[in-house]
């Protein structure tokens, strides 16, 4: 997976713009600009609940067209002082949505690095969204002689990948517990580099403040089954075939975020589903000042794209929102009904 979304020359990431219509897939900042409009006011207000300091990093992990950054940016002007005190750093490895994203935010002064790591310490206000779904996986498969890593080989005298059996494998600790009683031939999944990434993001949280959102689809608890799917052309795709040329991704296991965030230092609130979020910060609201000013065609694509961000039956439920945060007072907006998160109750 991390070839075939990252190798030099022939990665998914490292080839193309995939996003949009005329791409592979959408994703919600490319349907709405009230999305990282309020991703934008969301930053602000953790950033004034931490008491307005003079100078914060806003990250962005995978910031794909720089879309929600430059609406992010736009709501943000409306806060006094807020803009003034960002530091912009873009973490992407793709050099053709590097060069998308020097285009979109062209006014602005943007750091970009190759990884999180490479950011100096400091407040951070830090945002992914479907950044996660697209970071490796490793894949455990239960045979009859017990739990193996789950590898890519040839099919026999061909020239097709296919899934193999690998060596007998010890699972990770993380997933132990939902192995328990799994059937011959369960699939577990579990990425080193998510637990990875949220940890250090937890660790910038603990050490420095202020708060970070992990936008993306997945499930709130930790549970068997394979996730890895391939998407060309807005379609389900073969995962083996025509690798490099199709995105990989898998959904994002919540729990396992949450609890390595957790370890490294940072308060946990959510997941809560993105329609709620959303619902909360006045997507609706916005939504119509917006419309009540634009063309009958205009009006009806941004309804038609908060309706989409929101609705269950759209990515209003299975995408999820997990914020962190260091030691802030107050609850980050939007998780104020929320007395837990899923690893406390
Ligand atoms: C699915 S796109 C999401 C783009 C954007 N956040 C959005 O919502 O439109 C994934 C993004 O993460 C970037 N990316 C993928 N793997 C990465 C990695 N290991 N390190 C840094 N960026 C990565 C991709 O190049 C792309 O910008």
């Amino acid at each position: 997976m991390a070839l075939a979304l990252g190798h030099p020359e022939h990665g998914y990431y490292r080839k193309q713009d995939p996003l949009g219509r005329s791409g592979d897939f959408i994703t919600a900042p490319e349907i709405s600009q009230v999305f990282g409009e309020l991703i934008g006011l969301w930053a602000a207000i953790a950033w004034q609940q931490a008491g307005s300091p003079a100078f914060v990093q806003l990250i962005e992990l995978g910031p794909g067209r720089g879309t929600l950054m430059a609406d992010f940016l736009r709501a943000a002007k409306s806060v006094p002082g807020f803009v003034e005190a960002l530091d912009i750093h873009l973490v992407e490895t793709s050099p053709a949505l590097r060069q998308c994203q020097k285009q979109t935010l062209g006014g602005n002064r943007v750091q970009w690095h190759a990884e999180l790591a490479n950011i100096p310490a400091g407040p951070a206000l830090i945002i992914a969204n479907e950044f996660f779904d697209a970071l490796p996986v490793d894949q455990y498969i239960r045979t009859a002689d017990g739990w193996c890593h789950r590898c890519i080989g040839m099919e026999e005298g061909g020239e097709t990948l296919c899934f193999i059996p690998g060596d007998p494998a010890t699972l990770p600790e993380a997933v132990s517990d939902i192995a328990t009683g799994a059937l011959q031939g369960s699939i577990l999944e579990y990425s080193p580099a998510s637990a990875d990434h949220a940890s250090q993001m937890a660790s910038r949280m603990a050490e420095d403040g202020i708060a970070a959102l992990i936008i993306d689809y997945g499930h709130a608890r930790s549970g068997a089954g394979e996730t890895l799917q391939a998407v060309r052309g807005h379609s389900r795709h073969d995962v083996l075939s025509n690798i490099g040329n199709a995105d990989l991704t898998t959904h994002v296991d919540f729990e396992t975020l949450s609890r390595a965030a957790a370890n490294a230092g940072a308060a946990v609130y959510g997941p809560l589903p993105q329609g709620a979020f959303l619902a909360a910060l006045g997507i609706e609201a916005r939504t119509e000042v917006l419309a009540g000013g634009a063309k009958d065609d205009q009006a009806g694509l941004l309804h038609s794209g908060c309706r989409r961000l929101i609705a269950a039956d759209g990515m209003g439920t299975l995408f999820k929102v997990l914020a962190l945060t260091g030691k802030n007072p107050g609850l980050p907006a939007a998780f104020e009904g929320m007395i837990g998160n899923i690893i406390n109750g």
